[in-house]
């Protein structure tokens, strides 16, 4: 720093560092050896102005905005840097510089930068706001790759279905007429076999008591009987497996939808799987009545009995189903929570995936909630799912009221093309 000889010995700040103070448009005060302000420029008066019009000095408004340890910071570092709220709307950086060496010549500089401060809080909203955007964006993706997915995995269920359909059903038909035709045989072999103990000589029944033994004849009469009803009972379960598939991969149908009572189809839908439920769980209903949804009430059962199902499986021993209905702001929701197992964070993103199973084979096969987000997004609603690690789970189906109209003007082309 430049500085000249002062009168009483001390040194002053030079002509030219004064003008050069003068010129700029940063508020500097300079302070004498007392601590007390020296020089200020002419910045200082009218910020000084700005902030208390009833100040003596234009200094004055500003040193008192200077905390307290700052100098001794200063005095330590050289510098001391902060942004302080002067109030009325105005954000001051205050920089103390203290010289090297000699401690007295002190002086600070302050810069309005409410300006600053406001720009950088609306570049903090612009963001905020594009961080929203992203994530809304990114949400719509997720949904987009979700539906494709199902969309395609709903072609080949299509026609895995449409192709194994045949021959389980004439599989399933011709083992209940083998299990006809090996009654009637068995009957036939038990009359042969009484007519000869009846008119047979001694010799035929001991070649026919023999043979018996070694075919093992009395074993295979108590046994395929057993054998015929497990195969039975194994298409039956292929068959719902092809059912679910089917439904799964159901593309709309042609009826359109109408408005329905969708607590009477919860009621309904809950009598038909209580049989299974009644032992484990105790009931909690809190139903609101419910203005008509516009749905396919089969569909929408079938997804309540897929959750319901759900919700029981997940039950260890005794348990509590909470139903619930409500509707706000133009869609009616029902809820089904359970007191059940819960879901694992890693799990939540996958049970809406076909295939997507915890349970043993033979009891699930995953398909229940992918046929029940495929149904739900075609009603342009959504099921949420929220649940916890030991203490249960709440899946809540959301439908619109009414169901979106198709778009004027897509109609009338579509018009105008049959024309
Ligand atoms: N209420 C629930 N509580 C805990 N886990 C659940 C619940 N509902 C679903 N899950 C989990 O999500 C998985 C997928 O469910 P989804 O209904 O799609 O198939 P699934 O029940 O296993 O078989 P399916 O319904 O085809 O018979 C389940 O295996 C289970 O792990
Ligand atoms: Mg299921």
């Amino acid at each position: 720093m430049n500085a000249i000889a002062g009168r009483d010995g001390a040194q002053e700040w030079s002509e030219d560092l004064l003008m050069v103070l003068a010129m700029t448009d940063v508020a500097v005060v300079l302070f004498g050896p007392d601590g007390r302000p020296s020089h200020t420029n002419a910045t200082v008066d009218a910020l000084g102005a700005r902030l208390d019009p009833s100040a003596a000095s234009g200094a004055d408004p500003l040193v008192r905005l200077i905390p307290e340890q700052a100098w001794d910071a200063a005095a330590r570092d050289g510098r001391w840097c902060a942004e302080v709220d002067a109030g009325n709307d105005v954000t001051l950086e205050i920089k103390l510089l203290v010289a090297p060496g000699d401690r007295q010549r002190r002086l600070a500089v302050f810069t309005d930068v409410s300006q600053r401060s406001a720009r950088e809080a609306e570049m903090q909203r612009r963001h905020d706001e594009l961080q929203l955007t992203y994530e809304r964006l990114a949400g719509a993706q997720e949904q987009l790759l979700q539906s494709e997915k199902m969309a395609s995995i709903g072609q080949l269920a299509a026609g895995v279905a449409h192709e194994i359909n045949n021959p389980i059903g004439y599989v399933h038909s011709n083992l209940g007429t083998l299990q006809e035709y090996v009654g009637s045989l068995f009957s036939l072999i038990e009359a042969y076999a009484a007519a000869l103990q009846e008119h047979g000589t001694p010799e035929q029944l001991e070649t026919l008591q023999a043979l018996r033994e070694r075919l093992d004849i009395d074993f295979i009469n108590g046994d395929l009987p057993q054998l015929l009803a497990e195969s039975r009972e194994g298409i039956e379960r292929v068959t719902k497996i092809v059912q679910d598939l089917k439904d799964f991969s159901r593309v709309g149908r042609d009826e359109p939808m109408r408005p329905s009572d969708l607590e009477k189809g919860l009621e309904s839908t809950l009598n038909i799987v209580w049989n299974d439920l009644k032992y484990k769980v105790r009931l909690e209903k809190y139903y609101s009545p419910l203005p008509p949804v516009e749905c396919h009430p089969s569909e929408i059962n079938q997804v309540l009995m897929n959750l319901l199902i759900n919700a029981g499986q997940a039950i260890e021993g005794r348990g509590t189903l909470v139903l619930a209905t409500g509707s706000e702001d133009g869609e009616a929701w029902i809820s089904i929570s359970d007191s059940g197992c819960g879901i694992p964070d890693e799990a939540l993103q996958r049970i809406f995936d076909p295939f997507y199973t915890t349970k043993a084979i033979g009891r699930g096969t995953g398909l229940g909630l992918a046929i029940c987000y495929s149904i739900i997004a075609k009603h342009h609603g959504r099921i949420e799912v929220s649940s916890r690690v030991g203490v249960g789970s709440t899946f809540r189906v959301v439908l619109p009221l009414e169901q979106p109209r198709a778009e004027p003007a897509a109609e009338h082309v579509a018009s105008d093309q049959q024309a």
